[in-house]
């Protein structure tokens, strides 16, 4: 009897009786069954500030992107809090450069000043600003330089002083992306000890140093002028390295994770999300932007449903956040497909 039964219930566990596509006959139900969600309020829109006024240039690596001088924001702050996403993350081009990226912490720096625009005008808009000193210095990388090397410990004053100027300026999280070891503790030092303990760390906890940031080099005027960046940012082939880099940050006290980049490495943002009780945002990075862009301006895919697929792949692995792009667009998307 008992033998039966278990020979029953195989074969209803099983073909035929068990059919996968069942559940996939139409829109309605396949819609009803999805596991992962996609929502405006997950994005976090990077922006480009230029020193200047009048700007409004599009960025030739990065069709859709554009340099935005601070009196010409207004219109994009609109558009964003009409989008809904859920933060901006502010990247700044200032006019001068030197040895040690002064402009980065001026009162009155790019960022400084669209950090006020953005918050007289959306209090409620979320402002992350991207700490580093790379886009400011004349090398063009993210640390101080000496005899060719790029100095540690020298280099946390300065992203402490950035930090600071932008929190000052009513930013509500910064980003540090330098990869120094230990700016998070420094970063967070500095601003509890100068009253600023509500303001976030969003931290790129685990960065590669990845090809993918081509795009992003000539957009933000960004190269480094000798050598490459591989003595700070990590080796692509790493994940036990990922854990303990996001290890150590979440101690020194960061409120946020960050992968960066995203679509080359899921694996890793599944482990961290594995690893830690904490968000964790995936940086989609401006190299898996062009690549789908160039693609689709040839006429070889669609670039709203691959985009579409890519972000959903993103939330899948484990991103609570993603920083793309896109934001504007998905957006655009997402409002079509709930009417
Ligand atoms: C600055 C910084 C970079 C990116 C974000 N912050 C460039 C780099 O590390 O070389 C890359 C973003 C992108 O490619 O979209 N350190």
């Amino acid at each position: 009897m008992g033998r039966l039964y278990a020979q029953e219930r195989k074969r209803a566990m099983t073909f035929p009786h068990q059919r996968m596509r069942r559940l996939r006959t139409h829109e309605s139900l396949r819609r009803m069954l999805r596991e992962t969600t996609l929502s405006s309020r997950h994005l976090i829109a990077p922006l480009f500030l230029k020193e200047g006024e009048g700007i409004e240039e599009p960025i030739s690596s990065m069709p859709g992107q554009y340099h935005i001088s601070v009196d010409l924001l207004d219109p994009w702050i609109d558009r964003f809090l009409e989008a809904q996403v859920g933060a901006l993350l502010l990247f700044g081009l200032p006019s001068r450069k030197d040895s040690q990226g002064k402009e980065a912490w001026k009162k009155e720096g790019v960022v400084q000043r669209g950090i006020r625009r953005i918050k007289k005008r959306a209090p409620e808009l979320v402002v992350i600003t991207d700490v580093c000193l790379c886009a400011y210095t004349r090398h063009g990388h993210c640390g101080v330089v000496r005899k060719g090397r790029i100095l540690n410990d020298e280099t946390l004053p300065l992203l402490s002083k950035m930090a600071i100027s932008h929190a000052q300026a009513g930013a509500d999280m910064v980003a540090p992306s330098d990869m120094m070891d230990g700016r998070i503790h420094a970063i967070r030092s500095q601003l509890d000890g100068q009253g600023h303990t509500d303001v976030g760390i969003l931290s790129y906890a685990v960065k590669y140093a990845s090809s993918f940031y081509g795009p992003f080099r000539e957009a933000a005027q960004s190269s480094p002028s000798f050598g490459d960046r591989k003595t700070y940012q990590m080796d692509p082939a790493n994940l036990r390295e990922a854990l303990e880099e996001a290890r150590l940050d979440l101690e020194e006290g960061a409120d946020i994770l960050m992968v960066k980049p995203a679509l080359a490495y899921l694996d890793v943002i599944r482990e961290v999300k594995n690893a830690f009780q904490r968000p964790l945002a995936a940086y989609c990075v401006s190299g898996e932007y062009a690549m789908v862009k160039a693609a689709a301006e040839k006429g070889w895919m669609d670039e709203r449903s691959v985009v579409m697929e890519i972000l959903t792949a993103l939330r899948r692995a484990g991103a609570d956040l993603i920083v793309t792009y896109w934001s504007l667009e998905v957006a655009k998307w997402l409002k079509q497909e709930s009417n």
